[in-house]
């Protein structure tokens, strides 16, 4: 197949762990006989410095254009003024709303070679395998908000949370889908006992359930509850959906379960059009530069854009048994390797996980 991938490598280590994620690409292409052509925009921080905003036109125009879209991370301290007039961040949250992608898919699975590197024990975290479908395009990123300056130099502020009925529908059955294909266990996180938004949440997510998907086993958990199982009873969990903010919170701590970051790729994706594809970590500035940092969650990001967008499931499928492959041998980057062991740069582990797909 021919597909277009518009590459938007950002800020920090976003170019080093794109580019590891694009080698693998043309590897893939190559060897299944596809032809992908990618084009790199500017995004976030560095958009800023050279045309003054985050999500430049020509980027947004470039994304929705494409078959599929691969984003390295955005942000760094350079871009971090409270009173700078605009943010990094404020690119990532226009390119999602511009582009409808109202889910974020956040898989998080213990490999069980790499479960000792979690801070949590073995026995609790072996066999987690859990599908978090963030809402990403309402609540209150989105909502109304405002600042009101007093008289006496005090200040006001607030944000709303803002949901309806379509907004939820939809993504919950996003996520309803998705666990047809796994476990079948759909839990829905809200904060019914006090807010309204989550009281509707509730009761629409309850009627999309039962009405349409039956033969699901659908529970409802409150999200201070849900903080406190994920770390108590990771394994007990398939699919949790949620909306922007409790996701947002609760898909940082499901990525310290299987102990790094640096292997957790998402997918950002609406009902039609291109989807957007990420490492869930973020740009590590610290680090930026030094090729130290671990490439594997864009290269599982990639894959995750073959099987959704592209819908190439074979070619997605050996990406992440490359990936498997390379960690079951041991192979780890810094972030992963264990206190005095050897360890990979990140275009010596891309080497690894060509090698793995036979290139
Ligand atoms: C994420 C990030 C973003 C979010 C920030 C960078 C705006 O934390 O993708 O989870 O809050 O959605
Ligand atoms: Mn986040």
């Amino acid at each position: 197949m021919n597909a277009k991938i518009v590459l938007l490598p950002g800020d920090g280590i976003g170019p080093e762990v794109t580019a590891e994620a694009q080698r693998v690409l043309v590897a893939v292409a190559q060897k299944f006989g596809h032809e992908f052509a990618f084009e790199s925009c500017p995004i976030g921080g560095n958009a800023i410095d050279d045309f003054g905003d985050p999500l430049p036109d020509a980027t947004l125009k470039a994304c929705q254009a494409s078959d599929a879209v691969l984003l390295g991370a955005v942000g760094g301290p350079k871009w971090d003024d409270p009173n700078a007039k605009t943010r990094p961040e404020a690119g990532l949250l226009k390119i999602r709303k511009e582009m409808g992608l109202f889910a974020n898919l956040r898989p998080v699975k213990a490999y069980d070679v790499l479960v000792d590197a979690s801070p949590l024990k073995r026995n609790i975290v072996a066999g987690t395998d859990i599908l978090f479908v963030r809402e990403l395009t309402g609540g209150i990123y989105f909502g109304d908000s405002g600042l009101t300056k007093h008289d006496d130099g005090t200040e006001t502020a607030f944000s709303t949370e803002v949901y309806s009925t379509h907004e939820i529908e939809r993504v919950v059955r996003l996520a309803a889908e998705a666990a047809k294909g796994r476990s079948g266990h759909v839990t829905s996180v809200d904060k019914a006992n006090v807010l309204e938004a989550s009281r509707l949440w509730r009761r629409v997510a309850a009627r999309v359930m039962k009405e349409e998907y039956p033969d699901l086993k659908y529970e409802v958990v409150l999200v201070d509850a849900m903080a406190m199982h994920l770390i108590s009873k990771p394994t007990y969990y398939d699919v949790i959906v949620t909306n922007n903010i409790f996701g947002d919170i609760l898909t940082d701590e499901g990525s310290m379960l299987p102990g790094s970051m640096g292997l957790l790729p998402s997918a950002s994706i609406g009902s039609d059009g291109p989807g957007l594809y990420e490492p869930i970590h973020g740009s590590a500035p610290d680090i930026a530069g030094q090729g130290i940092a671990n490439p594997l969650a864009t290269i599982l990001a990639s894959a995750m854009m073959l099987r959704h967008s592209l819908k190439l499931e074979e070619e997605a499928a050996a990406i992440e048994a490359a990936v498997d492959q390379v960690l079951a041998a041991g192979l780890r980057t810094k972030d992963i390797a264990d206190k005095g062991a050897e360890w990979l740069s990140t275009t010596a582990m891309g080497d690894e996980v060509l090698k793995a797909l036979g290139s």
